[in-house]
Parts: C-alpha cells; sequence; structure tokens
C-alpha cells in the first residue's frame, strides 16, 4: 500500500470511529430513568429497595443510591454481614419460610442490617471463628469501624484485614485466636474481596456513601480483639 493510501485508509477509519464515538455520545444513557440500562435507573431502585432510612444529609444521592442497589441487589451484604440466618428477617418476613410463618411480604430486620457477628465457624477445628464484621457508621459517621474511603478502598481490593483480628497460627499449633497455615490470617476469609476487587473505584465509592448513610448498630464483634463499635 502507498503511503498516500494508507493514510487515506487511516483518515477513513477514524472517521467512522468518530461517527461511532459521537453516536453514542448522543444516546449516552446516563442519567435518563426512563432508560432501563442508565445508572439513573439503578440510583432509583437503590432508593426503592433500601431496607433502612438512609440519612442523605452532606451525601452525593446518586452515589448514596447506586451504593444500596450494589450492597442490596448485588452484593448481598446482608447475606453474610446480618447476625446470621435466624435474625436477618424481621418477624413474618423471611421468604425461605412456607406460610404463614412467611407473611408473603419479605423484610430485611433492620435491628441486625448489616451489623455483623454472623459467625461462620472456624476454617478447621479449634481455630479462630470467622465472624463477619458490623458495616454499619460509628458515631463519627464513617462506616464499618470508622475507615476512611482510602481504607475501605484498600480493604475491598486486597482483603487486608486492618484490625488483624486471627493472624496466622504459628508452626502447628491451632488456637481459638488465630487461622491454622496456610490459610493468610493477615487477609479477610470468607469474605468475597476477591470478587469484589473487580468493580471500578466509583462503585466501591458509591458502597462507602451508602454504607455512611445507614443507621449504626452497637455491636461487639469477638476475636483476639474485641471489636465494638460506638453509635454515641
Ligand atoms: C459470603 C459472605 C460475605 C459477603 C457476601 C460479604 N461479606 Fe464482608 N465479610 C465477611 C466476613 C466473614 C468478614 C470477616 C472475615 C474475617 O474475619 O476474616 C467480612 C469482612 C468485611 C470487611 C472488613 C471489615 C473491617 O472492619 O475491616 C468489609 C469492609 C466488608 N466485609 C464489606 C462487605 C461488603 C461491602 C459486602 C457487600 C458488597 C460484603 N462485605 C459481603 C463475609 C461476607
Amino acid at each position: 500500500m502507498s503511503v498516500n493510501r494508507y493514510y487515506k485508509t487511516v483518515v477513513a477509519a477514524s472517521a467512522s470511529a468518530a461517527v461511532v464515538l459521537v453516536a453514542l455520545a448522543i444516546s449516552s444513557p446516563q442519567g435518563r430513568a426512563d432508560d432501563p440500562n442508565s445508572d439513573e435507573a439503578k440510583i432509583q431502585q437503590g432508593f426503592a429497595i433500601a431496607p433502612v432510612p438512609l440519612n442523605l444529609s452532606g451525601r452525593n444521592r446518586a452515589l448514596v443510591g447506586m451504593g444500596s442497589y450494589l450492597v442490596n441487589a448485588v452484593g448481598d451484604c446482608n447475606g453474610c454481614h446480618s447476625q446470621g440466618p435466624a435474625t436477618a428477617f424481621a418477624t413474618g418476613g423471611n421468604p425461605y419460610l412456607l406460610p404463614p410463618v412467611f407473611s408473603g411480604k419479605k423484610k430485611v430486620n433492620p435491628a441486625t442490617y448489616l451489623g455483623g457477628g454472623n459467625d461462620f465457624g472456624p476454617l478447621i477445628p479449634d481455630s479462630a471463628h470467622i465472624v463477619s464484621r458490623n458495616l454499619t457508621p460509628d458515631k463519627n459517621g464513617r462506616p464499618e469501624g470508622g475507615n476512611s474511603f482510602s481504607q475501605f478502598l484498600q480493604i475491598l481490593r486486597t482483603g487486608v484485614d486492618m484490625d488483624q483480628l486471627h493472624p496466622t497460627c504459628h508452626g502447628n499449633t491451632v488456637g481459638p485466636n488465630c487461622v491454622p497455615f496456610p490459610f493468610n490470617g493477615a487477609l479477610l476469609q470468607i469474605m468475597p474481596w476477591p470478587n469484589f476487587q473487580n468493580m471500578t473505584d466509583n462503585d466501591i465509592r458509591a458502597i462507602y456513601e451508602y454504607l455512611s448513610a445507614i443507621p449504626c448498630i452497637d455491636t461487639v464483634i469477638t476475636g483476639e480483639l474485641q471489636l465494638r463499635n460506638t453509635c454515641k
């Protein structure tokens, strides 16, 4: 191909790419609730499904709504971060049960919502129990134990346990406060961070913003340390 023809081909290709980009920009779904693919549709759905009252003062509405969507429709955070299956739903609101014990209307229990304390048991007998943590805000309004957004981002990306609740046991010894080799006690176990780490920064930001807007629950999560969330 002559240089000239090559040049024309490139120009033609970029021109058609430009047309496609302009067309995409014009039909961009951002911000249109009537378009089922738009962020706004997810944000509105997020507000509709939030099982607790939200404190929006000083918060970004779009992030809170999107965060609710990711927490309550996609991530199933409460499936593990409530106290456990017995109390995750309000009386009559447990959809896993038969009627009339199940009233027909699902209702999450606000008293345990994201308050942590679900005991998954030890990874091998006699080692540390893996217990889900409290994700609700503390008295300063920061979620899950008062972590900043950059710490939260690091936790979801790397699985690091900033509270160091259960170090790896030394050698062959096993005890109630450590996780056995070859489990890495510096990292969160059971928590699906290897999956959540694939989210965009903005989605993780939205989850953080939502977790800041939910009501505080005061629980103590025990391990080598006693993790207490203080609401006042
Ligand atoms: C399959 C169960 C499961 C699901 C689903 C789950 N988690 Fe977890 N998560 C855990 C467990 C268990 C721990 C504590 C692990 C440990 O102690 O090793 C934990 C720990 C965490 C921590 C660390 C808390 C801290 O104080 O450092 C954060 C943050 C967290 N989860 C956020 C979330 C979010 C946000 C979601 C939903 C998007 C979610 N988790 C969904 C089980 C789960």
